[in-house]
């Protein structure tokens, strides 16, 4: 009889051999929390979002605190989504002076040392839910340009450290950085949301922050899910017009992408675990289908497949310690 000479299952025995062999680790650095402010909302009445349990819709004081105790933890960044009190067909509160964003960003960059990023859009904002500007029932590409510079500007006078276009309408990088340029925002930094997907996985955070579109889809704006080459034109484009840092959303269903993007691009690369796949995850623990290694796994997945950073609804879990799936 002959044995195996190599023996792969060697290298496996203990739990001490598979952590000190692993190849992917996960660190607190590598997050990005998402977080969401709610305009009116007096302090201490955080709401919960009850399709992405666990999560809560802050005021401006309690978003800072609760960012401020995740700090303390090792938590570095943080991307803002705000919700306003009111909204219009071009979405004025978004790039308003004193704009809820606006406001939290301040408030972040004086009571934090966290690297601030905001979700720069107009769905949030405006009355029909889309985002862009709307001609006969057509979200125009051009005119859009000159609103999300506007909203990116506001961002980045209130301090924000990085901004981040999530629209996918075409050029808005280009268009974003010359207005930051010329405002002397050499240094801001913008994380694009280069390969976006039209995707059935961000239904809890429409309803989270009421952005759902009031009429049609975002399928004319972002990316088809059948397409994998089309997300390396659309990132090609967005280096090309300077983007800094490259976001591939959802994650875990576009591994694929986020391993195709890092390997062509040698981009610092974000993936996006959205909503869909939070609240998937958490109904399948809180169901006795799953349990809390899954939630380290897919964050592996996505760190694996050649994301440098993270965006997740777990991080306050995985600061608070995960179980682990080694
Ligand atoms: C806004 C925006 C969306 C998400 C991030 N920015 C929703 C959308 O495009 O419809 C999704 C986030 C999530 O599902 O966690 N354009
Ligand atoms: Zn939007």
């Amino acid at each position: 009889m002959q044995f195996p000479v190599t023996r792969m299952r060697r290298l496996r025995k203990t739990k001490q051999l598979r952590n000190i062999l692993s190849e992917t680790r996960l660190n607190p650095e590598d997050f990005i929390y998402p977080m969401y402010v709610k305009e009116g909302l007096e302090d201490g009445e955080k709401e919960h979002i009850d399709t992405i349990p666990g999560q809560y819709r802050y005021s401006v004081n309690d978003l800072v605190s609760e960012a401020k105790r995740l700090e303390d933890m090792g938590l570095r960044s943080v991307i803002i989504f705000g919700m306003p009190l009111s909204k219009d067909e071009k979405g004025s509160s978004a790039y308003a002076k004193d704009g809820i964003v606006q406001k939290t960003v301040k408030k972040l960059k004086e009571e934090t040392d966290l690297i601030v990023i905001t979700d720069v859009c107009m769905c949030q904002y405006t009355s029909h839910g889309h985002c862009g500007i709307i001609r006969n029932d057509e979200i125009v590409n051009d005119e859009t340009l000159n609103y999300l510079s506007k909203i990116a500007l506001s961002h980045a006078e209130a301090g924000a450290d990085i901004v981040a276009p999530s629209d996918m309408m075409d050029g808005r990088v280009a268009a974003i950085r010359k207005t930051l340029d010329l405002n002397g925002h050499y240094d801001t930094i913008i994380m694009s949301y280069a390969a976006k997907y039209a995707s059935s996985f961000y239904a809890p955070f429409r309803d989270a922050v009421c952005s759902a579109p009031s009429f049609g889809d975002r399928k004319t704006y972002q990316m088809n899910p059948t397409n994998s080459l089309e997300a390396m034109r659309e990132v090609e484009l967005d280096v090309e017009e300077g983007a800094d840092m490259i976001i591939v959303k959802p994650a875990m269903p576009y591994l694929d992408i986020i391993k195709g993007v890092k390997d062509e691009f040698r981009m610092p690369t974000i993936g996006y675990q959205v909503s869909g796949e939070y609240s998937m995850l958490k109904a399948g623990i809180d169901a006795g289908y799953l349990t809390e290694a899954s939630i380290h796994e897919s964050l592996l997945s996505i760190k694996r497949a050649g994301a440098d950073l993270i965006v997740s609804h777990f991080v306050p879990d995985f600061l608070e310690g995960l179980e682990t799936c080694l």
